[in-house]
């Protein structure tokens, strides 16, 4: 019988994980179909439970439902439990198992598309919201000369930076607002705000750019948002979205399904061309 996947959210039409999924498969040659599910607001576990009954094997979640996907599993990776959200679930005997592979899907399209090594590395992740909080445990693991959040809310980055310290021994927590910043200078700034779907730039002190750093964006399909605009007059060298850290975290997801990691470059080269 063909292995059922899918994609569980609301709204969940837009996703893009049917059609990833659906060619990783082919390209592996595994046998497996992938839907996309829309939940309602107040029945989340009810619809996993539903689809484990059909014969689900796994899925991956996504707004609003990832923070409950966390609170429904019976076993997390560590990495989940530090995100606090879930966005892959794996079904078998022993229940369910939530993972988090949004952390490991940016260092993943940081490392492999674009080429960037973090080790020694000066690196600004900008926000403390759960976008923030998935990546910031990969981002640590990569052993960055310094890591730095910044946040509108100072206090929030604060607080995010003191939990994330107990959870990575040697990490010198460095936390604080934009203005915070000013005189400071990185190799990378991730932007994990959500400003960018506001059509805003978080208000940035000038002169953060080392030379040929990278600006990356988290969000993706918006072109060049006002940060990567703002950054590129800043003169960051390149200027990177969210559509590889979308492609790696599904690849991801697949090989913690399938015992397999595809191969994400011809998926993420037809993305970008459509
Ligand atoms: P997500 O899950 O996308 O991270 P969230 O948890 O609501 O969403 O967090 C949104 C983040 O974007 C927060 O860090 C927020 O800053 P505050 O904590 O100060 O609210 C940040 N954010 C939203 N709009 C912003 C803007 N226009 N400029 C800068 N930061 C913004």
């Amino acid at each position: 019988m063909t292995d059922r996947y899918a994609v569980i959210g609301n709204p969940v039409a837009h996703s893009k994980s049917p059609q990833l999924h659906a060619a990783f498969a082919r390209a592996t040659g595994q046998d497996l179909c992938y839907e996309a599910i829309l939940a309602p607001l107040d029945a989340f576990a009810a619809t996993v439970r539903a689809f484990i009954a059909s014969g689900g094997r796994g899925m991956n979640v996504t707004v609003p439902f990832k923070v409950e996907a966390c609170r429904l599993a019976d076993t997390r990776s560590a990495r989940a439990e530090a995100a606090g959200a879930v966005n892959t679930l794996v079904f078998s005997a022993a229940g369910i198992h939530g993972d988090n592979t949004d952390g490991v899907g940016l260092v993943a399209d940081l490392r492999r598309n674009l080429g960037l090594d973090l080790r020694g590395k000066r690196v600004l992740l900008l926000g403390a919201g759960g976008a923030a909080r998935g990546v910031l445990l990969p981002l640590l693991q990569e052993r960055p000369a310094k890591l730095a959040l910044a946040n509108r809310s100072a206090d929030k980055a604060r607080r995010l930076a003191a939990e994330f310290a107990a959870r990575a021994p040697g990490w010198v927590a460095d936390a604080g607002g934009f203005d915070e910043l000013a005189g400071r200078c990185f190799d990378l700034v991730v932007n994990a705000t959500a400003a960018s779907l506001e059509d805003a730039a978080p208000p940035l002190p000038a002169g953060l750019f080392a030379p040929a750093s990278c600006a990356y964006d988290m969000v993706y399909g918006k072109g060049v948002t006002p940060f990567l605009r703002a950054a590129g007059e800043q003169g960051a060298s390149r200027l990177a979205d969210g559509l590889g850290m979308l492609v790696e975290q599904a690849a991801e997801s697949f090989c913690l399904w399938r015992g397999m990691r595809p191969d994400t470059a011809p998926v993420l080269a037809g993305l970008r061309a459509a």
